[in-house]
């Protein structure tokens, strides 16, 4: 299982010298992916509302080409759309999946969010069917829900 809480204080620590959600949002993407050999591609996207997409800000594994996905579009643009986390434990039973790559079986993809407002999402792949649980989906809201932290600190 993914063990969220030295990530989270890797992650507050980092607020405390300073840093601003650039380097958060790498940080927490290098650590979640180097946790889990279960995770083969983890990344972050960002919303741009003014677009209507989800940008690409930063990832670990293979090179996607979804850098920029419409909401609505793929199981990252559905999260969006539903304002919901995705937990899909086979990729091939949805309809509108954009594939990156041919090797990906599940997919986890959690909101950056503070409360209704919608600032991205982590994106998790995995070559194994059914790779993600309700643990995994706890674990990683609790790392969106610091980064979020900042993300509202960096707005005002
Ligand atoms: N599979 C995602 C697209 C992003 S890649 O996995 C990096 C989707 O269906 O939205």
């Amino acid at each position: 299982m993914f063990e969220a809480k030295e990530v989270i204080k890797e992650l507050q620590e980092m607020r405390d010298e300073g840093h601003l959600s650039d380097a958060l949002l790498r940080r927490a993407v290098r650590r979640i992916k180097a946790s889990d050999s279960r995770f083969d591609w983890v990344g972050v996207y960002l919303l741009n509302p003014e677009k209507s997409e989800l940008w690409l800000h930063n990832y670990v594994g293979s090179p996607t080409e979804h850098a920029k996905i419409p909401v609505g579009q793929g199981v990252c643009g559905t999260a969006v759309s539903t304002a919901s986390n995705q937990n899909v434990p086979d990729v091939s039973k949805v309809d509108n999946y954009l594939a990156c790559g041919p090797d990906v079986k599940a997919e986890l993809v959690v909101l950056i969010r503070a409360g209704d407002d919608i600032f991205g999402e982590l994106d998790l792949d995995s070559g194994k069917l059914g790779a993600f649980n309700a643990q995994d989906e706890a674990a990683v809201q609790t790392v969106a829900d610091k980064l979020a932290e900042q993300l509202v600190a960096e707005r005002r």
